[in-house]
């Protein structure tokens, strides 16, 4: 996939102080004392932190993010902060390099919508958790399917908004990389934004316990 409008765009946003997130998805991820925890689209690592201060040091956080400019800035805030049990690491979502059954929890806020296979990243998510781990994302979601001019247009997709897809087309994404006991924990009206209509959510699933319960 071509990321550089996203890279261009973030690295600009790492020094800015706007709010780049749609949900609460670090405030419902609830992360334990020990835990392996995940955040794809880390930004400045805001949550990262946040998770790391939970997990304590017997637990590890870690950030993934596309944009040098980000990952730069979380690293930085880190060191500032002192904190020794956290790893940011650049990536594509696609294709995560950390290994299988590996983490507790992933979280993810306002990120997803980017990725142009968003199949491939659910499966990712899914391959990632340990059995029984659960994913917290917060994202947008389109009121209706968003017409191939936008969904092609790589600035409209850095944006925030035409990479997104239907809550019908979202669930079915999660479905099929296996997730269960799925629930929607706050969504927003719907609202303008760019030049469609989205809602932001934030849902939670987990992965099967057993492999062979089927
Ligand atoms: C809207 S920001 C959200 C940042 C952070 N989660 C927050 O809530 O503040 C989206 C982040 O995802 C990263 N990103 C976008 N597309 C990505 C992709 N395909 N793979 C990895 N990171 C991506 C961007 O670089 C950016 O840091």
């Amino acid at each position: 996939m071509d990321t550089s409008k996203i890279e261009v765009r973030y690295s600009e946003l790492a020094e800015s102080t706007c709010c780049l997130s749609c949900g609460g998805a670090a405030n419902h991820s609830n992360p334990q004392e020990g835990e392996i925890c995940v955040d794809l689209g880390s930004g400045r690592g805001t949550d990262v932190l946040r998770m790391a201060e939970k997990t304590g040091s017997g637990g590890v956080a870690v950030g993934i993010d596309v944009s040098d400019g980000m990952i730069a800035k979380a690293e930085k805030q880190a060191k500032k902060l002192g904190k020794t049990n956290v790893r940011f690491v650049k990536s594509e979502l696609e294709s995560l390099p950390l290994a299988d059954n590996y983490a507790d929890l992933v979280i993810s806020n306002c990120t997803i919508n980017h990725a142009e296979d968003k199949q491939a990243v659910w499966n990712e998510i899914y391959r990632i958790l340990v059995p029984g781990g659960r994913f917290v994302v917060s994202d947008i979601c389109s009121t209706a399917p968003v017409p191939e001019q936008y969904r092609n247009d790589p600035e409209a997709v850095a944006e925030c908004w035409a990479g997104s897809v239907t809550k019908e087309e979202y669930l079915g994404q999660l479905k099929r990389a296996g997730f269960i006991n799925i629930t929607v924990i706050e969504e927003s009206a719907p609202y303008p934004k760019g030049s469609i209509e989205v809602s932001s959510w934030t849902i939670k699933g987990y992965k099967k316990s057993c492999c062979c319960s089927g």
